[in-house]
């Protein structure tokens, strides 16, 4: 011991010695050599953290003025979050941080379905719902029947499989956004795919919407001259046991924004025809009026990975 309060030696404590010492130049490296103590990993992602940062702050040569500013915007954004509201998820979305995490995390090599980002509206547990349902409970929006199957990549079906299925309304939004206005869990429903892997389902033909842009990332959308919508989409998640799950959208192809989307989901794969169908025995099966529209989704699951 060397008699310090926390009996490391002085020489051990990072920072510590003329080779050490904070400079302009030297300064990522210093900061970074202070996570010594940590684990691999940690060490790892805090160290390249500190680097970027440092790089980024000389880049621009930060003003103590924006620094401030910065603070501010940041100390907003955690104000602004609470347990129905997530800014900072909202900020890394509109920073397409979320589907870099999201595309790094699901990478599929062309074999199965494309992932996109989950979105804060799934803060409801879908409700179970029959093949054929409808889950546009206030019964407004262009009818759309739902249709699809679940296959593994070798292209057989996946019986059982489970799609749980949200989507905004007629007006661009979600249930949970308007309590009192819409029935709880309009929009919303959990499927259970047939023997052979085919579910099918009534809805509406999703219409874009605005992410919430009156918190600060909306700031930052108008300070940036960008807008705040998302391209009509309905949500997915496709599980099935022994496949990894899929967290992913459908958006449809003649959709405003497909090519802005304010949080960067969009993937060319994902993108759908919603065609008008003229078949009057369909839909009276289906319980639609005829023309009825339709969305054809065939997700396509990749095994779990083996265990070790
Ligand atoms: C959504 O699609 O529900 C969504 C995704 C990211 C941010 C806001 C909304
Ligand atoms: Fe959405």
């Amino acid at each position: 011991m060397d008699g310090s309060a926390d009996g490391r030696s002085a020489s051990s404590r990072a920072g510590d010695g003329p080779g050490t010492r904070f400079s302009e130049e030297r300064s990522a490296e210093v900061v970074a050599a202070s996570f010594a103590g940590a684990d691999d990993r940690l060490k790892r992602v805090l160290s390249s953290l500190v680097h970027h940062l440092h790089g980024f702050v000389k880049d621009v040569e930060l003003t103590e003025r924006e620094w401030e500013l910065a603070i501010d915007f940041l100390t907003r954004t955690g104000q602004r979050s609470d347990d129905r509201r997530q800014e900072f998820i909202l900020l890394s979305d509109v920073l397409g941080v979320s589907m870099l995490v999201e595309t790094i995390n699901h990478r599929t090599g062309g074999r199965s379905t494309e992932s996109t980002v989950l979105g804060p509206f799934h803060m409801v547990a879908s409700p179970p719902r029959a093949l054929g349902d409808t889950i546009a409970l206030d019964g407004r929006g262009t009818p759309c029947l739902v249709e699809g199957r679940v296959t593994g990549a070798d292209g057989r079906p996946v019986p059982g499989a489970r799609l749980d299925v949200w989507q905004a309304n007629a007006d661009g939004f979600y249930d949970v956004q308007q309590p009192g206005v819409q029935p709880e869990l309009n929009l919303r429903g959990l499927f259970t795919a047939d023997a052979d892997g085919r579910y099918w389902f009534r809805s509406i033909v999703p219409r874009y919407y605005p992410i919430p842009d009156d918190g600060p990332v909306g700031e930052l959308l108008a300070a940036t001259g960008r807008h705040p919508y998302r391209p009509a989409h309905l949500h997915f998640i496709v599980s099935a046991p022994g496949y990894r799950p899929v967290t992913t959208h459908v958006f449809v192809a003649d959709s405003q924004y497909l090519d802005s989307d304010a949080v960067f989901g969009v993937k060319d794969s994902l993108i759908r025809d919603v065609p008008e169908v003229d078949d009057p025995d369909r839909a009276a099966a289906a319980g639609l009026p005829n023309p009825f529209r339709c969305l054809t989704f065939d997700p396509v699951l990749l095994p779990e990975p083996a265990a070790d």
